[in-house]
């Protein structure tokens, strides 16, 4: 990957929000303030209000369900098939006597995910379903990503 050139700029702001920001990046272990400020940037344009539906995004569905409600496990498999293009990995935790965890690792045009996302979320038993988007692709999807395409 080719190194790109640093810019310098001047920020001001409030002591006593510097102050607040200091003390959060220390304590998410940032060592400074631009390395802090970078990612912070670069997060706010994986923000839903920045992707595009035809835009290609990798990401996770996060859901806890109910694993006896009726049907449901069957339910949730077949609507993976439905979708196998875009689910790339599948984890699955047993939470307790009822509850399971699943994360989906998904990639794909994100119209196509929030679709699944929609489709998981409105099964009664799902009790919670959440997509979050952690990388878009800049030009065309590829399905095989190497370590240095996957944000910090
Ligand atoms: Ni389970």
């Amino acid at each position: 990957m080719e190194r790109e050139n640093l810019i310098r700029f001047g920020v001001s702001m409030p002591e006593s929000l510097i102050k607040q920001f200091d003390h959060e990046i220390a304590s998410r272990g940032y060592e400074n303030r631009s390395e802090a400020l970078r990612d912070l940037v670069r997060k706010s344009f994986l923000g839903p209000e920045h992707l595009q539906a035809s835009q290609c995004v990798a990401g996770t569905i996060v859901m806890v369900y109910q694993h006896e409600a009726a049907d449901l496990s069957a339910s949730l498999t077949t609507l993976q098939h439905q979708y196998h293009e875009v689910v790339i990995s599948t984890m699955h935790i047993h939470l307790n006597a009822d509850q399971c965890l699943e994360i989906l690792v998904v990639n794909g045009k994100l119209s196509r995910l929030r679709k699944l996302h929609q489709s998981i979320q409105v099964q009664k038993g799902v009790l919670f379903a959440e997509l979050s988007v952690t990388h878009v692709e800049k030009e065309k999807a590829s399905l095989h990503h190497g370590p240095d395409s996957i944000l910090k």
